[in-house]
């Protein structure tokens, strides 16, 4: 494969290992523990790095291996890595990027764990953490302080949807503090769509139970960065912080599902925009967020650093009181209650009390995520049968 092919073809063939004298189409999945040595001395020299190979899963595996390397290609990074859960891969970063008495300055809007994680989690252990609204930067600056050492938002951000301009920050951070490293969760819009690297940002995480995978049925997460941070998040941050390993069978998953990313991706774009179009022209919703929209505040930020689409996710506001609002959701016929998102069924939750309710009413608030959010992961149906299941209960509500 050429180094610059495009997307699609990097997606089917990056990675592809060679096996002399079988040749598979698909990778095989590696379902072992523990990798044989020849002699002690190759043990030894393995696990002195001296020798490359393969030791022990928890340190590498030929699948986990494989979709780091097709991340790494997708986002333009140097290198990639595969954990057990986008939590895993959250955590495993954030242990290996920070010390005690280190700042993080992160935006307010995060997905719950990660939110649960920062204010409860990594305070426990002597890091410092505050919470701005990343969309106003004068903000961030204002909160910059000498010992930050990560810059860390989503773009959009989960639930509602705000964007960070991801190339004004990263300039910021470098500028004040070049030491410090700004780390972008880029689940939402995927490589497809948005590469944080290109406008700046050191390392990207993925929740791949998402859109990268697409099928609901794994959980994982990823990370792609400099080869000499990811090979530190490897031998320190999974080896020894978190343990968080992804299996050799998820992580075959994990390659099918990103052979179709862009496919996937165009599509649930295509069908978010007819869905967040229909449910901004109907009567009983209040407020559609969609970064596609005209409506939408950062709508021109979205046209320069998102290229291809807007996203799969929808999230909006009913027009009415909170029991009517979830006595809707819970009507709804094709739509699917359920939480995560990236799926080929079209799933819908209610954030406050379901994906945001580690945050508090008072955070929930500042973070600008309403307590009557919806948020509505539009799957890779036909469009108008999405629509009419949402039609069908919306014209009931008076
Ligand atoms: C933006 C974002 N980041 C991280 C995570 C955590 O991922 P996982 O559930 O795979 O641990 C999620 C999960 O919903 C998410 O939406």
């Amino acid at each position: 494969m050429e180094k610059n092919s495009g997307f699609a073809t990097k997606q089917i063939h990056v990675g592809k290992l060679e096996i002399p004298g079988i040749a598979p189409l698909a990778t095989p999945i590696f379902q072992t523990s523990t990798f044989e040595f020849e002699t002690t001395a190759q043990g030894a020299s393995r696990f002195a790095l001296e020798e490359p190979g393969y030791i022990y899963t928890r340190l590498g595996n030929p699948n986990t291996t494989k979709i780091g390397q097709k991340l790494a290609a997708l986002e333009n990074g140097e290198a990639g890595m595969a954990m057990a859960s986008g939590m895993g891969a959250v955590t495993t970063v954030l242990w290996t990027a920070l010390h005690a008495g280190d700042h993080l300055l992160a935006d307010d809007a995060l997905y719950g764990c990660t939110f649960s994680f920062f204010t409860h989690g990594l305070t426990r252990y002597g890091v410092e953490v505050t919470l701005v609204d990343f969309s106003d930067i004068e903000q961030v600056k204002a909160n910059i302080r000498p010992n930050t050492k990560v810059f860390y938002f989503e773009s959009p951000t989960n639930p509602n949807l705000k964007l960070v301009d991801i190339a004004a920050i990263s300039k910021l951070a470098h500028e004040t503090c070049p030491e410090a490293k700004v780390i972008v969760d880029n689940t939402f819009a995927t490589p497809y769509l948005q590469k944080p690297l290109d406008l700046g940002a050191d390392v990207v995480i993925h929740s791949a139970t998402k859109y990268l995978n697409g099928h609901g049925d794994v959980i994982a997460g990823m990370a792609v960065g400099s080869a000499e941070f990811i090979t530190e998040c490897t031998l320190f941050g999974l080896k020894d912080m978190t343990g968080a390993v992804l299996g050799p069978f998820e992580a075959y998953l994990i390659d099918r599902g990103l052979k179709t990313l862009d496919i996937r991706v165009k599509k649930h774009c295509e069908n978010a925009m007819k869905v967040a179009e229909f449910l901004e022209s109907h009567p009983a919703v209040a407020r559609v967020i969609y970064p596609g929209l005209a409506s939408h505040p950062q709508h021109e930020l979205a046209k320069k650093q998102m290229h291809g689409g807007f996203g799969g996710i929808v999230t909006f506001e009913l027009n009415t009181t909170r029991e009517r609002s979830a006595e809707f959701v819970n009507s709804l016929k094709l739509c699917t209650i359920a939480v995560s998102l990236g799926d080929a069924e079209t799933l819908i939750e209610h954030p406050a009390t379901m994906t945001h309710s580690t945050y508090t009413p008072e955070a929930l608030e500042e973070a600008g995520i309403g307590e009557s959010m919806l948020r509505l992961s539009v799957g890779l149906e036909d469009a108008e049968d999405i629509i009419a299941d949402l039609k069908e209960q919306l014209d009931k509500i008076k």
